[in-house]
């Protein structure tokens, strides 16, 4: 029997998809085929210059690949939490995630009480009050906007290196917060050097695997 209401899809397929910067330069990634549907987590890793932030920035659309296709079903709401964090200067930090909740109707107690418990989940409840880049760290900073992507219910989220300035305990925070993510049923891309956080993850592409049938 069929479900009542399913899931809306979501769905992204890269088919041959090949990158490299200029006719003679050597291909960062050639021959990516892969699949993925709503719920998934997928760790992108290799090692550094593989072309992992390459191909985010391929997905978020903002590059042509040199060669394939990146194919889309159903994934309206894209956000990306890239390594340089950006917010409102004067605004408090939870204010930054309850916006996403106001711009989709919710009323502000509710709006506050959601971003309070996102902001818990990336590990910085203590830090509601703060306002970003002036009282933030960096670490703090891409946490927030981690939260706040969070906020929008993406169905589409890439994130570039989520723990590569954080200590151990932060990063095991943010782990568990990737960890738990999936289940809101929006695919999740996540480029990575920290091996938890692939494990967090259900599958892993590993861009060295792609740049060994460059020619
Ligand atoms: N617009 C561009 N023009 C020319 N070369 C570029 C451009 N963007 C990236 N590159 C090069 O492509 C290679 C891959 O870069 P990318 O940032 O995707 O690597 P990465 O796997 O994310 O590395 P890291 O782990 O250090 O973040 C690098 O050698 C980089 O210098
Ligand atoms: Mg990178």
């Amino acid at each position: 029997m069929r479900p009542a209401q399913s899931l809306p899809i979501r769905a992204l397929q890269f088919d041959g998809l090949g990158q490299r910067f200029g006719d003679t330069s050597p291909w960062l990634f050639r021959g990516l085929s892969a699949k993925f549907l709503g719920g998934e987590r997928c760790a992108i890793v290799g090692p550094s210059g593989s072309g992992k932030s390459t191909l985010l920035s391929i997905v978020a659309g903002w590059l042509d690949p040199t060669e394939g296709t990146v194919e889309q079903e159903g994934l309206e709401r894209v956000q990306w939490v890239f390594q340089n964090p950006h917010g409102v200067a004067r605004r408090a930090a939870i204010d930054h995630v309850a916006l996403p909740l106001l711009a989709a109707g919710a009323r502000i107690a509710t709006a506050d009480a959601e971003a309070a418990e996102i902001c818990a989940v990336v590990g910085l409840s203590h830090l509601t009050d703060r306002r970003p880049f002036s009282m933030l760290s960096g670490g703090e900073a891409q946490r927030l906007m981690l939260a706040r992507a969070l906020a929008v219910k993406p169905d589409l989220l890439l994130v570039d290196e989520p723990t590569a300035q954080l200590d151990r305990q932060s990063a095991a925070t943010v782990n568990s917060a990737i960890a738990s993510i999936g289940a809101a049923g929006g695919i999740v891309l996540i480029a990575t050097h920290d091996p938890d956080t692939a494990a967090a993850c259900d599958r892993i592409i590993d861009l060295a695997e792609f740049a060994a049938v460059s020619a």
